[in-house]
């Protein structure tokens, strides 16, 4: 199948994108430094051409919860309008489990605004909840970082390795739309502040972690808020066997 994947130099886009070769796929790979951006619309109908499937792993890194809101809306409406005029037959979205439930954060309202246009778009649809990946808590930890000393919200999470999200929109896409997917998650629960420091003594550094409930995340994401529902689709990776390849 000709497959595009929207985020193809990220960290799941580029997975999936391995995953989808590895099965013998073309993959069209679409990011605004390989000349396709879907905020302007250049390059999207061309990259389009041919493609049977888009899998939408695209980011906004944006704490603006209007920017944040303004990306995902634009980004997700040239994207299904270019597929719409190019015949895709399914649009694959990645999400985020639990982000019907908490308010506040800008990055989920976003979220929750791709959702709706995809649910109520031209193409038919699946959409992927998935909790944080394994390498989410050193990235949080580094958004505050500052002189050896990060502010970290003690989040209860389930976290999946970044390939096993790979592989299940691989997976997806390459079948026929489902509408909503079952959340998908990793095999246990953790604490967000544990993960960070047990990344950084992997990778060899030394940080000292300040939990809170005042920096990034709120009270509002205490709680099992962010942890997948009934029948969830568990993966494989365990967060330690994760760890063993960063050391
Ligand atoms: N982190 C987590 O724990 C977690 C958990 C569940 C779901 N998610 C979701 O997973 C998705 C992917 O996250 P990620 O960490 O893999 O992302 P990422 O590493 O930040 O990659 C984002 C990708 O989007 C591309 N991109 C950004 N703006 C674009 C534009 N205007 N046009 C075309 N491409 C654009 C980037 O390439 P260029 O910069 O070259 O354009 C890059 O390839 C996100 O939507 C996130 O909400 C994350």
């Amino acid at each position: 199948m000709r497959i595009a994947v929207a985020g193809a130099t990220g960290n799941i886009g580029a997975l999936t994108v391995t995953a989808l070769e590895r099965d013998g796929h073309d993959v069209v790979r679409i990011s605004r430094s390989l000349g396709v951006d879907l905020v302007t619309g250049d390059g999207l109908d061309d990259a389009l051409t041919g493609v049977e499937a888009v899998v939408d792993a695209t980011n906004s890194t944006s704490s603006d919860r209007t920017e944040a809101v303004t990306f995902f809306a634009t980004a997700t409406a040239n994207l299904l309008a270019a597929e719409q005029r190019a015949g895709v037959r399914h649009h694959v979205l990645l999400s985020i489990v639990g982000i019907h439930a908490i308010e506040g954060n800008a990055h989920y309202a976003g979220k929750r605004e791709q959702e709706r246009l995809v649910g109520q778009g031209p193409v038919p649809w699946t959409i992927v909840p998935a909790t944080q990946f394994h390498d989410f808590a050193e990235m949080v930890a580094g958004w505050t970082e500052r002189d050896g000393v990060a502010t970290i919200a003690p989040l209860l999470v389930q976290p999946i390795a970044p390939a096993d999200v790979a592989g299940i929109l691989a997976e997806v896409a390459t079948g026929a739309p489902q509408g909503r997917h079952v959340d998908v998650a990793g095999p246990a629960t953790q604490d967000l502040v544990d993960m960070a420091r047990r990344t950084h003594q992997a990778r060899g550094r030394s940080v000292t972690l300040v939990p809170t409930w005042s920096s990034v995340f709120g009270p509002t994401m205490a709680g099992n808020v962010l942890l997948p529902g009934e029948g969830a689709r568990i993966a494989p990776t365990t967060f330690e066997d994760w760890l063993a390849e960063r050391r």
